[in-house]
């Protein structure tokens, strides 16, 4: 076989896996490189996730995507990690190296702060690693949850040094916990019921309660002038919290579609060294949404 001919192995592996977009966004990436690579998503059932991480590198899989709800347990089973799965804790890709080691990576937080650069206009060169200042200087930002998708944004969000970040959730110990690992100010946390009579410049929902239809508690006066309300989820119609935000006085709405994208690319960059175009792609998966 000539080596051109050769196929790059990668997945994503997650339970459930069949809607997953992340074949479909790789593929395109690798035509923006001519880059022959073949991703799969694969189902894993709840106790097989080690054994299937082993299987696919046994045949000759170079790294892997993971998801829901595997991202501690491929946290620590990586023998490296980058700062970011360090401080998230939490490895949404998983890169097999050649030196035998297992390396981590949480590429979610840059997706989403590379989505809100996008909608809010700011310029941020893909080749630039680091945020843009303006990004969030001088905003207040809510976020809404803390379970495993807003441990996974903190780091990077706070990497644009927002003047400060609210967490807040259902269970208030949880946020407490992650304004503790974060290490306090511009951290802080609370309950739904402590936001009355608080207003902010970016809140993101990052609680799974869309999934179920549902909306946090929230009073109804909760944005600034010209304030973005951005949910983490994404669906084939507005979320319910981006369909509340609207109509309680936010300017602008988005779901995570884009986050999904730009999280994809920081891993293909993580896995090849290359970075790929992602408007296109965001544009390729709108228009079939
Ligand atoms: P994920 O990995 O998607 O973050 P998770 O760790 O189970 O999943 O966290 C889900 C988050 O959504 C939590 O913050 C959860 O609140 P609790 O910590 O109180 O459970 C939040 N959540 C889920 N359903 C919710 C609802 N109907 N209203 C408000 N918050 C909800």
């Amino acid at each position: 076989m000539l080596d051109s001919d050769r196929l790059d192995c990668y997945a994503v592996m997650g339970n459930p896996i069949g809607h997953s977009k992340s074949p479909m966004i790789h593929r395109l990436f690798a035509g923006q490189f001519k880059d022959n690579i073949d991703y799969t998503a694969i189902q894993v059932d709840p106790g097989g996730f080690a054994q299937a991480v082993e299987q696919f590198r046994a045949t000759g899989g170079l790294g892997l995507n993971v998801t829901v709800p595997f991202k501690l347990e491929a946290y620590r089973l990586a023998d490296l990690h980058t700062d970011l799965a360090e401080k998230a804790q939490a490895a949404n890709t998983l890169r097999f190296r050649s030196d035998g080691r297992i390396e981590a990576h949480n590429t979610d937080g840059l997706g989403l702060v590379r989505d809100l650069a996008r909608l809010l206009d700011i310029e941020w060169h893909p080749h630039v690693e680091r945020c843009p200042e303006t990004l969030f200087r001088g905003k207040s930002v809510l976020i809404l949850g803390a379970g495993g998708a807003v441990r996974g944004v903190l780091a990077p969000v706070l990497d644009c040094a927002p003047d400060s970040v609210v967490i807040a959730n259902r269970t208030v110990v949880r946020a407490k916990e992650l304004e503790l690992l974060f290490g306090g100010p511009p951290v802080s946390a609370c309950g739904f019921h402590e936001l009355v009579g608080r207003r902010f410049d970016i809140v993101i929902n990052g609680t799974s309660a869309s999934l179920q239809g549902e909306l946090p508690p929230l009073p109804h006066d909760l944005f600034n002038a010209g304030a973005f309300a951005y949910d983490m989820m994404y669906g084939s119609r507005p979320t319910p919290f981006m369909e509340w935000a609207q109509q309680n006085g936010a300017a602008h709405t988005s779901d995570g579609l884009g986050m999904l994208v730009e999280q994809a690319a920081e891993s293909y960059f993580f896995w090849r060294g290359k970075r790929p175009e992602t408007a296109a792609v965001l544009a390729v998966l709108r228009a079939r949404q």
